[in-house]
């Protein structure tokens, strides 16, 4: 008889976890071939509040805040921690009423526009395409450009994929020239509009299908790619005919990518408090997060039926927590505080995009600073990274690498009779053959027990870091900016290639095993 089982499980029970009790991560074994593309840890700038203009850009005449070419230093060396894949700029919203020829040229001749989504304020261009692309090449991040097809013209954007990309002699790079930028860019990003079914334009499905297309068309050459990525304005959360629609009437030869926008919110009329939350709001939070995962894989199965070899990704380039506006704060600027809640919504989020990573491609967080589920906030010459922040900082670890294949048995998180699961996890081997998994324990009294088996790899170190707070409504401030940020983690023993871990209430942890 082969007593190795019968001892496992009494260890377990001397150890007092029970298994059937607690949580079980089982690492499927010769699975790991999908990898987890980088680019699902884009971020998204909109000129939108303080994200751009004071958040980014403080101007080149900025005496008080230290910067190049008016991009601040500290954000910019902040960002290049979460070796961020790519930026989507200028929105959004934004994007649709966007002239991206009013933000080239000399600064002072140029026109200004009223930003009639976002406060109805009056921005002057002073950050436009050159100033977007090179802080891009500052960052070593891709350039994630929207183009403005709800109130724009085919022959604007046109001109713009010209005037960024094209390396001969032509009526828009010699513009480009003019403007002190001899090589172009090369942006393979290209969103055709956004959110056509709202802010985008109010279309239906069909209508902007046929737009797409006449778009897309004429944004390459001959060969209708021209190295372009081209993502179509995708779906509202479970918005399911949207994607069908989308799948069935645009030629594969015209797209890469298909959008799709999901926010964690409560209630769209009464989002409450950033901050003060109650737990029956923390609750519904967490509900309206975990629902990504349906919507990821209801809408890639509406794809697989039109593209079974996975070809056309599904990008997220939307996503994050949206609650009200601190108090006293413009309403139209979207800021908002970052709590454990907010980390909880990004390692739950990010653990569902790699874990469907054959088909979710890309995504981006909204927004990089001072906006929504922000990575960092500023105030004056103060910056400070949220506890969001750390989150993608501490899975930067998945980018690129080998997904492998895992399958959760969780306890549950309820409330008033409804169930969501307490613990999410994802793992992946990266090229130098470390294997990492990320856990998130959204129970916010509950710590959990988790046994991880591996699968047929040896492995014998674990080591790895925990990000969690004394309290859940905890966030750092412009007088306590380190007060959450990630620790060593001491809560796991590896033995006989399983591991045993004991996650705190409303935490994330990210382990390293070689
Ligand atoms: O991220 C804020 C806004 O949310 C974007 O501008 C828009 O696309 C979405 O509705």
């Amino acid at each position: 008889m082969n007593k190795k089982p019968l001892i496992a499980l009494l260890s377990l029970l001397i150890s007092g976890t029970t298994l059937w009790a607690q949580n079980l991560v089982k690492l499927l074994p010769g699975k790991d071939t999908v990898t987890i593309n980088k680019h699902i840890y884009g971020h998204f700038a909109e000129h939108l509040g303080r994200c751009i203009y004071d958040g980014i850009y403080v101007g080149e005449d900025n005496k008080t805040v230290p910067h190049t070419n008016g991009v601040r230093n500290d954000v910019i060396e902040a960002l290049k921690k979460l070796n961020i894949p790519n930026l989507r700029w200028p929105g959004g919203c934004f994007a649709d009423t966007y002239h991206w020829k009013d933000g080239i040229g000399p600064k002072g001749k140029r026109p200004s526009i009223v930003n009639t989504w976002w406060g109805g304020v009056t921005e002057n261009n002073s950050f436009g395409t050159h100033d977007f692309l090179n802080m891009c090449e500052l960052l070593g991040t891709e350039p994630y450009l929207a183009g403005n097809v709800g109130s724009g013209e085919v022959q604007e954007l046109a001109d713009w994929v010209q005037y960024v990309n094209f390396d001969g002699k032509s009526p828009m790079s010699d513009l480009r020239r003019e403007n002190g930028r001899d090589k172009p860019w090369k942006v393979r990003f290209w969103g055709v509009g956004n959110e056509a079914w709202g802010c985008g334009g109010n279309m239906t499905p069909e209508y902007y299908a046929d737009v797409y297309r006449k778009y897309a068309t004429f944004m390459s050459d001959w060969t209708n790619n021209g190295g372009l990525f081209r993502i179509a304005s995708g779906a509202n959360s479970d918005n399911y005919e949207w994607t069908e629609t989308l799948m069935k009437k645009i030629p594969k030869s015209l797209v890469k990518g298909l959008a799709l926008h999901h926010y964690a919110v409560i209630d769209w009329q009464k989002k409450g408090s950033a901050t003060m939350y109650t737990d029956e709001q923390y609750f519904k939070t967490m509900k309206s997060a975990w629902f990504m995962n349906e919507l990821v894989e209801k809408h890639s199965a509406i794809m697989d039926k039109y593209d079974p070899k996975k070809e056309i990704a599904l990008v997220v380039d939307e996503w994050g927590g949206w609650y009200e506006v601190e108090p006293g704060t413009n309403p139209g600027f979207l800021y908002q505080q970052n709590t454990m809640r907010d980390a909880m919504i990004a390692g739950m989020t990010l653990n569902i995009f790699n874990n469907h990573a054959e088909r979710v491609q890309m995504a981006n967080l909204a927004q990089t600073v001072n906006v929504l589920q922000a990575v960092i906030l500023t105030e004056g010459d103060k910056m400070l990274v949220t506890p969001t922040y750390h989150v993608l900082e501490m899975y930067k670890v998945h980018q690129d690498a080998k997904l492998v294949p895992i399958e959760v048995n969780s306890q549950n998180l309820s409330f008033n009779g409804e169930s969501i699961p307490a613990v999410s996890a994802s793992a992946s081997i990266a090229k130098d053959g470390n294997a990492h998994i990320s856990l998130v324990n959204i129970d916010p009294k509950k710590q959990q027990e988790v046994t991880i088996e591996l699968s047929d790899k040896e492995y014998k170190n674990l080591s790895g870091r925990l990000l969690t707070s004394k309290k859940l409504r905890d966030f750092n401030s412009f007088e306590k900016p380190d007060y959450i940020k990630p620790e060593v983690f001491k809560g796991g023993n590896i033995k006989n290639n399983q591991i045993s871990v004991t996650l705190p209430p409303f935490s994330v942890a990210v382990l390293e095993l070689n």
